[in-house]
């Protein structure tokens, strides 16, 4: 079995990683676009928590199970690098966003950030979100032919333009939407070089539109007293008075902007589907909601929909909406007895760790209940951990939850008994053919 070692592991008295490189040239790339290596508990049956093998033309340290990935994600001896990790798949398109900041600069603007990010901030978007979902909900044609994906998504899109920029959704937001979509695709591009009319190209000219466009946004939000996201980018301030550029403000909003609406996009979808499959399920939480006994969600109601928390949790244990994410050591460390070669990228795989038999009871079932129980509690991570666990977490909480609460009300839908979700994963999980669903109003 080869091994991946620096040479001095031995004489530090660590094990040698023992992996397997997969196909020559294309090493494990095409079972990851599959979606086959993504639910690999086989590999981690052979290998144990921290194996290697060769994807994307690098070779990647893979760490499983709830114990090692918090070593990797608490990152107390400072080995593990986000910017050198995550700029390898994200290009030039997300530069300089939070997550791809490091230590004490990430520390800095972390700081500032989470001012964006309070209960009475998110008391505020909530109140903003809530009319566009409403009026998008309003127009859903309901039918036997539903796609729930798309729909999803630009319901999504919306609420950010809506609640991050502060704009009505206008001529300009199709424009908008488009710039992102090519900047996302442009992450997972086989040609990474701007030769004109290849995806590369088309995220940096969607890059370039984004950033012409929250400009004269940035100087007009300076003088505004408004609710939105970008007004609180500009407005927030740390302890010491420090606040953001107008440069910084533009790369964290392009980032916010891609982090907030494909995440919440996917945990919606998953929540859907699930919620098809399951009517029972479907039933407990639309009982919840007309126990509200109003139609829009405010911020104190979110706890008392406490059976659609528990279907988000197992939603997306099982549908993981970002599968793994990326580090590159800085130095030489050590992880669970194991060496670390400097100059390793490090995939922390949480959608395997979701799927391990020996942490979760019939991991293929969905089960909300084994959240009650308090199954795997510490092996969940769909939110990260350490320094760079989720932002916004509680903002993306908020937003399916209300979204929900409002299909709930306003629909009943399905699927076929034998119908099954096949999911792309070439970039984050998205259905093949959009989870189509019968959808009847209500
Ligand atoms: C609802 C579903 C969401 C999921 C499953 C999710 C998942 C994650 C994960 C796994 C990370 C850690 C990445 C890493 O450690 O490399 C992360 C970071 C981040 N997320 Fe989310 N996210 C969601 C929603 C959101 C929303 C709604 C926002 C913004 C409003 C957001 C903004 C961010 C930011 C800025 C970071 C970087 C944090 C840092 O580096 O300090 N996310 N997210």
């Amino acid at each position: 079995m080869p091994v991946l070692a620096a040479p001095d592991a031995k004489a530090a008295g660590l094990k040698p990683i023992p992996g397997d490189p997969g196909l020559p040239i294309l090493g494990r790339s095409l079972e990851y676009l599959l979606g086959t290596f993504n639910y690999n508990a086989d590999w981690y049956r052979r290998f144990g928590p921290v194996s290697w093998y060769r994807s994307f033309g690098i070779t990647l340290v893979s760490v499983v199970g709830p114990e090692a990935s918090k070593v990797v994600f608490k990152n107390s001896d400072r080995a593990y690098a986000n910017e050198p990790g995550w700029s390898f798949f994200l290009g030039p398109f997300f530069k300089r966003g939070l997550l791809l900041l490091d230590f004490d600069e990430h520390l800095q603007n972390r700081r500032i950030l989470q001012q964006a990010f309070t209960r009475d901030r998110l008391i505020g978007y909530l109140a903003n979100m809530t009319p566009v979902m409403r009026d998008i909900l309003g127009r859903w044609k309901a039918g036997q032919d539903f796609r729930v994906f798309p729909a999803v998504k630009n319901l999504t899109l919306n609420i950010a333009s809506r609640t991050f920029v502060g704009e009505e959704v206008g001529p300009e937001n199709d424009k908008v939407i488009q710039a992102f979509v090519d900047c996302v695709e442009a992450t997972t591009a086989i040609v990474r070089a701007p030769i004109p009319g290849t995806l590369w190209w088309r995220g940096l000219r969607g890059r370039e539109f984004l950033e012409t466009y929250l400009k004269p946004r940035v100087a007009e939000a300076r003088k505004a007293d408004r609710e939105d996201l970008l007004a609180a980018l500009c407005h927030i301030e740390d302890e010491g008075g420090e606040r953001f550029s107008d440069e910084d403000v533009i790369n964290h909003m392009i980032f916010l902007l891609m982090a907030a609406h494909d995440t919440s996009t996917v945990t919606a979808t998953a929540m859907i589907y699930q919620l098809a499959k399951h009517p029972e399920w479907q039933e407990r939480c639309r009982a919840e909601s007309e126990a509200l006994g109003k139609a829009e969600l405010e911020y104190g109601d979110l706890d008392k929909l406490a059976s659609l928390d528990l279907v988000m949790k197992e939603s997306i244990r099982i549908t993981t909406p970002i599968p793994g994410v990326i580090r590159k050591t800085v130095k030489d460390t050590e992880l669970v007895g194991y060496h670390v070669p400097k100059g390793s990228y490090v995939t922390v795989a949480m959608h395997t760790t979701h799927q391990l038999e020996d942490v979760w009871k019939n991991p293929k079932t969905f089960d909300p209940e084994r959240h009650v129980r308090g199954e795997g509690k510490d092996a969940w991570m769909p939110f990260g951990g350490g320094v760079h666990k989720c932002i916004g977490m509680y903002f993306g909480g908020m937003e399916v939850k209300a979204l929900l609460h409002q299909m709930l009300l306003n629909f009943t839908w399905s699927v076929p008994a034998d119908y099954k979700l096949d999911m792309d994963y070439s970039s984050l999980p998205k259905p093949r053919d959009g989870l189509k669903i019968s959808l009847v109003r209500r």
